[in-house]
Order: structure tokens, then sequence, then C-alpha cells
């Protein structure tokens, strides 16, 4: 049913803390599947409150734990973006319902939340206004996320 996808664009609200990381984690899984050359990979956020912002400090202390430097900085979601992309990856229902909104009836991307490539499926909770451990949370989730956008997408 999937097609093989040559591009993706992680989306969150902000983009400063969960698409961001999503897009960082994305990185790397391809660089070590040998993968990064032929694979275009971005974020975008939903609101402009933060363009052109490094990520959160927050994200990108418990990055730097893990061994990721996030080098991102937010922009919104474009129209240009759905033509562009093959895969638009939301991190929780709003992101879709907001995505769904937005996408020209005519545009090539297809949608998916990060929810259906982790076990059991579920949203990447919005880590602004919580603690250390939601920032930690995030990252465990999206790495599983992104070995199985890897195996599912890409190969
Ligand atoms: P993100 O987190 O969507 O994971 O980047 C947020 C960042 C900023 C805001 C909300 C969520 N905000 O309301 O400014």
């Amino acid at each position: 049913m999937n097609n093989k996808v040559k591009s993706i664009l992680f989306v969150c609200l902000g983009n400063i803390c969960r698409s961001p990381m999503a897009e960082t984690i994305m990185a790397k899984v391809l660089d070590d599947a040998d993968l990064s050359s032929t694979i275009h990979i971005d974020s975008a956020g939903i609101i402009d409150y933060h363009e052109g912002e490094k990520a959160d400090i927050r994200m990108r202390q418990h990055a730097a734990d893990h061994g990721y430097d996030i080098l991102h900085r937010s922009r919104p979601v474009t129209e240009d973006d759905f033509y562009n992309f093959d895969l638009i990856v939301g991190m929780d229902r709003s992101n879709m319902e907001e995505l769904e909104r937005k996408r020209p009836a005519d545009a090539k991307a297809r949608l998916a939340m990060v929810a259906q490539y982790v076990t059991p499926p579920q949203p990447v909770p919005d880590p602004y206004y919580g603690g250390d451990a939601g920032f930690e949370f995030v990252i465990t989730l999206l790495e599983e996320a992104c070995q199985n956008i890897l195996k599912m997408e890409v190969q």
C-alpha cells in the first residue's frame, strides 16, 4: 500500500521541540543507513510564533544528552510543502487536523501521524509546558518512530 518516499517533513505546533527533534533523529537514522544523500528531510510548525528561532534550550539539552545536535531554526508549514514532500508526519491529533485543513486538494504529500510508527500507537505529547520527563519521552518515542519510518516508508 505504501509507496516508498524520498522526502519527509516532520510537523509539530511550534517547530521548536518535537519536530526538530524528529528531524535530527531521522537524519541520524538515515546517515547510519547510508541514505542521507538520497532522502530529503526537514521540519516545520503549524504556528509561526517562533519563526527563525533555534529549538527550545530544554529540547536541545536533552538532545545533547543523547548525542544529538539540533541545528534547525523554526519555520511555519507552507503551501509548497504539500507539493514538495512525499510524506508529512505530524506529532499529535491537533497537528493532523491542522495539516488536513491546510492541505491543497491536489497536494502530492501523504499525511501520517507518528502514532502509527510506535507500539502501542500514541501521539507525541507536547513537552513545552512540562518537565524533564516530557522531553525524555519525546526522544524515546521518536527514536522508535524514526527506525520504523526507515523500515516502512524509506527502505
Ligand atoms: P512543539 O512545542 O510543538 O513541540 O515545538 C511547542 C512549542 C511552542 C509552543 C507550543 C508547543 N507555543 O505555544 O509557543
